[in-house]
């Protein structure tokens, strides 16, 4: 055999085993489409969540102990929610863009910014605000410090403060300095108050 016949029947086998392939995808097709082989997808396939909207939609939380149900836009912040839904405007939104801190407030306990938190996502949650933390007329020490050791000025960021290092003594009695600094490193006051947030906050843990 020489060269020329052998690359010719290369190019024929090629050929061949293309023309072969084709005719198994297309046979499979035309079984599938007379659903004689059907399709299955895989079973670790992820679950889609359910699609939501675009109109109200229901979302129930419990909100500083009272089941509360609010119908929002999917788009809705639980920061919105809050303030313009269920009316408790002491969780404030400075930046509602996550860079501040001020909107903190506690999803299942844990401090969030709520102005990042979508209400739909937060659908059966406990949700802790600034209004929540006294017990009746009785404040949060943290709320009693932030007075003693005047760390406040314009208020703007004292919910989200408040919130964080309340935050804090729920998981961590006994903070130091560092811990402080670290649990308030994303609560920014552009009146500079952190010295005195700092001080109030460890005499809070002090008297808890
Ligand atoms: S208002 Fe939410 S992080 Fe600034
Ligand atoms: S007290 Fe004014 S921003 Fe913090």
């Amino acid at each position: 055999m020489n060269n020329k016949s052998s690359n010719e029947e290369k190019k024929a086998v090629s050929r061949r085993s293309f023309l072969k392939g084709a005719g198994v995808t297309t046979a499979s097709t035309v079984a599938m489409s007379a659903g004689l082989l059907s399709f299955k997808a895989p079973e670790t396939a992820p679950k889609r969540p359910p699609v939501l909207g675009p109109g109200d939609t229901e979302v129930r939380l419990e909100v500083n102990g009272q089941q509360e149900s609010v119908w929002v836009e999917p788009r809705t912040t639980l920061a919105e929610a809050l303030r313009d839904h269920l009316h408790l405007t002491g969780t404030k939104v400075v930046c509602d863009r996550g860079s501040c801190s001020a909107c903190t407030v506690w999803l299942n306990d844990k401090p969030v910014c709520s102005c990042m938190t979508l209400a739909v996502d937060a659908e059966g949650s406990k949700v802790t605000t600034v209004e929540g933390l006294a017990d009746g007329d009785t404040l949060h020490p943290v709320q009693e410090a932030f007075i003693e050791y005047d760390a406040a000025m314009c208020g703007y960021c004292t919910p989200g403060m408040v919130m964080s290092c309340a935050g804090l003594l729920k998981r961590n009695a006994n903070p130091n300095l560092d811990d402080v600094k670290a649990a308030t490193s994303g609560n920014l006051c552009r009146c500079g108050t952190y010295p005195k947030v700092f001080e109030a906050t460890l005499a809070a843990a002090k008297k808890m």
